[in-house]
């Protein structure tokens, strides 16, 4: 039956519930649930009344807004008339409002290094960036590309463009020539700002050279802007092309005024790996993005004076830019950023920064959690982690036996977890709990936040009952939504606004359970359908994870004659031997869990799962080892290419 429908079965059940603790419900920024209905009500309710206040209160207008939100699917427009700037509201709004000298970051290089900047002076810093920018020709509705380090010239750079109304596209450093030519190209980037290089566990590694050899095939390029890193004096410069950071930038004066910008100004792009084809350009507009950024921030990192907030993601992924850059800087936080590996010089790196700087609240993904995990509980252990009060998760599923760790060792069993659903494309956090008042179940992003109406739905459209999953919508426009895909109106259209038409398909499976938890089931593509069962991918590998000696486990169907599909897992293990008796004790551990249905049909232990390189589990590639096809699409966002040679040779 539910082949038909398009609903998926829901096999795992996690009863574990933990309650906020009432300390924190006390002081919190949503402090009961009449408060949150009360919120939800108003901006679902009286949509354009509830953001216009808001937007009123928490951003700076240079000239007021006409309308608030004109919405014709897909096309929306948010505070339409109206001029600010995100790197006023950012930085310009602290200083004038008497909070230039609260310290806005707080840096630390991965050899050791550090430097802290406060408002007044990040503000000082982004004005001299973007008047250098001026110098070097570009202007508003520029496209400049920023492939650095996580120093925070990056975060410069980004609120530089911001204050001159240039649209910044963030590459993650980690990107070949290649890629960075095609998003160059796509956008028509006019600079490039980049650094000599970067350190990664230990080594050096050169970035310019990388970037010339984009540069030789981006013929929108002109000039190219590089800081000096890692003071590598070869750096390869090209006269009347490439500019040093210290010459250009050091000796502007810092004084210019952020440019007043209408509120749909494009903010920036930013690339996502489109599982096939060519990668999105994400579109993000000015003032919608930015409330948005500001507003869930506060909601759901329950926002204090005296918090020192630190998220671990990288700048060249969205969740840099709203939870390192625009969200918190605009909330006035203090923001740790850390440049390296969290395990370098040693495991226990992270613990012992948030040792060193009494971090409050930590922001990180399931994938480092499980490597944490794996490196085992010594390294944590070692460290004073009593400062933190709050830890959020994003990025992917975390499965409930990696949240309980998380929870337990991290958190002390005391901090409140955030497990935090979005997208790039929706510009910020959609759906998490809010630590003073919802009890989270783990693995559940638990409810959404105001404004934001999910609706899960089959094939046809229709309503799916609560016990099974189906495709997860946005059923209103939301001030931090997408506004399309950069030169591809078409292919926005066709992704996100067709299937279902006049709401926003997310491209996630969904499931609501009968106390109202949204859980995120994965992506509509990783379905799994056996003997006309359609299972999600996270409820098996959740049960997996579960088992003592799994690690990390990833969960695909292959072809198979009789079934339709059969179920290929992939797992690393800790503390045990990669045996076929282990293998037999996991497929039955998950009939004895979850059912004869869900039983993977081979197991394969790996060292290491593919993974992108923002740390999602590729299980498109799994596919095709799994029917021992070729591994065919896009590799190029794909950490380390090795990892799938050893999967393929590995038997099941
Ligand atoms: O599948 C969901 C998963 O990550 C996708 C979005 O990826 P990206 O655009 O790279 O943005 C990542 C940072 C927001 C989603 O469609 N995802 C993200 N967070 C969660 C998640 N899946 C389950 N639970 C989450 N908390």
């Amino acid at each position: 039956m539910s082949e038909d429908s398009g609903q998926i079965d829901h096999v795992f059940h996690e009863r574990r519930k933990f309650a906020p603790p009432a300390e924190f419900t006390k002081r919190s920024v949503v402090s009961s649930q009449d408060q949150y209905a009360e919120l939800c009500q108003r901006a679902t309710e009286n949509r354009d009344e509830f953001w216009k206040a808001e937007a009123e209160e928490h951003l700076h207008w240079f000239e007021p807004f006409d309308s608030v939100c004109e919405f014709n699917a897909p096309d929306v427009k948010w505070f339409d008339g109206g001029k600010t700037n995100a790197s006023y509201n950012c930085l310009d709004k602290h200083v004038e409002e008497g909070r230039g000298n609260r310290t806005a970051i707080i840096w630390e290089g991965e050899p050791g290094d550090t430097r802290s900047l406060t408002y007044a002076e990040l503000r000082k810093e982004v004005a001299k960036c973007a008047e250098a920018m001026l110098e070097l020709g570009v202007g508003a509705g520029d496209v400049v590309s920023i492939y650095m380090p996580m120093t925070p010239e990056l975060a410069i750079a980004m609120l530089g463009c911001a204050r001159i109304g240039a649209v910044h596209s963030v590459i993650f450093a980690g990107f070949s020539a290649e890629s960075i030519a095609d998003r160059n190209n796509d956008a028509k980037a006019k600079l490039v700002i980049t650094s000599d290089g970067l350190h990664r566990r230990g080594k050096v590694l050169p970035l310019k050279e990388t970037v010339d050899e984009a540069l030789a095939k981006s013929p929108t390029v002109e000039k190219c802007l590089v800081l000096r890193r890692i003071g590598n004096s070869d750096t390869p410069m090209t006269e009347g092309r490439d500019h040093w950071w210290h010459d250009v930038v050091d000796k502007q004066q810092g004084e210019l005024h952020a440019a007043p910008m209408d509120s749909e100004a494009p903010l920036f792009i930013l690339y996502t790996s489109g599982s096939t084809g060519k990668p999105k350009g994400i579109l993000h507009t000015t003032a919608g993005y930015n409330l948005w950024a500001k507003r869930t921030f506060q909601w759901v990192f329950d926002h204090r004076e005296d918090d020192i907030y630190w998220c671990t993601a990288d700048c060249g992924w969205i969740t840099g830019h709203s939870y390192i850059v625009y969200g918190p800087l605009s909330a006035g936080a203090t923001c740790l950023i850390y440049e390296g590996a969290p395990n370098f010089p040693a495991e226990n790196r992270f613990w012992e920064l948030v040792e060193k700087y009494r971090v409050t609240i930590l922001y990180t993904a399931p994938t480092a959690i499980r490597a944490f995990i794996k490196w085992g509980d010594e390294h944590v252990e070692k460290h004073d982690l009593s400062s933190l009060r709050l830890l959020g998760s994003v990025g992917e599923g975390i499965n409930p036996e990696t949240w309980i760790w998380y929870h337990e060792k991290i958190g002390g069993s005391k901090c409140p977890i955030v497990d935090t659903w979005w997208q790039t494309e929706t510009g910020g956090i959609m759906m998490s709990p809010l630590p003073g008042i919802t009890a989270t179940k783990p693995g559940s992003c638990t409810f959404p936040l105001p404004g934001v109406v999910p609706k899960i739905v089959d094939e046809l459209g229709g309503d799916v009952d609560d016990q099974h999953g189906g495709m997860l919508c946005i059923a209103q426009p939301w001030p931090g939504m997408l506004r399309g895909i950069w030169g591809d109106h078409q292919r926005f259209v066709q992704q996100y606004w067709t299937t279902v038409p006049g709401m926003y398909l997310t491209g996630d499976n969904a499931r609501r359970d009968r106390d109202g938890y949204y859980w995120i089931m994965g992506r509509i593509d990783d379905v799994i359908n056996v003997s006309g069962h359609r299972l999600s991918t996270i409820e098996v590998e959740s049960t997996l994870v579960s088992h003592d000696c799994v690690c990390e486990a990833a969960v695909v169907g292959r072809p198979h004659e009789l079934k339709g599909q059969a179920i290929s897992a992939f797992v690393t293990i800790k503390d045990a031997e990669p045996t076929e008796e282990l293998r037999q004790e996991l497929k039955q551990y998950v009939r004895k869990q979850i059912g004869a249905l869900a039983q993977p049909d081979d197991i394969r232990f790996a060292e290491s799962l593919p993974k992108t390189r923002s740390g999602k589990i590729m299980r498109r590639l799994l596919r095709d080892v799994a029917s021992g096809r070729e591994v065919a699409g896009d590799t190029s966002t794909l950490e380390d290419l090795s990892v799938l040679a050893k999967l393929a040779d590995e038997e099941a």
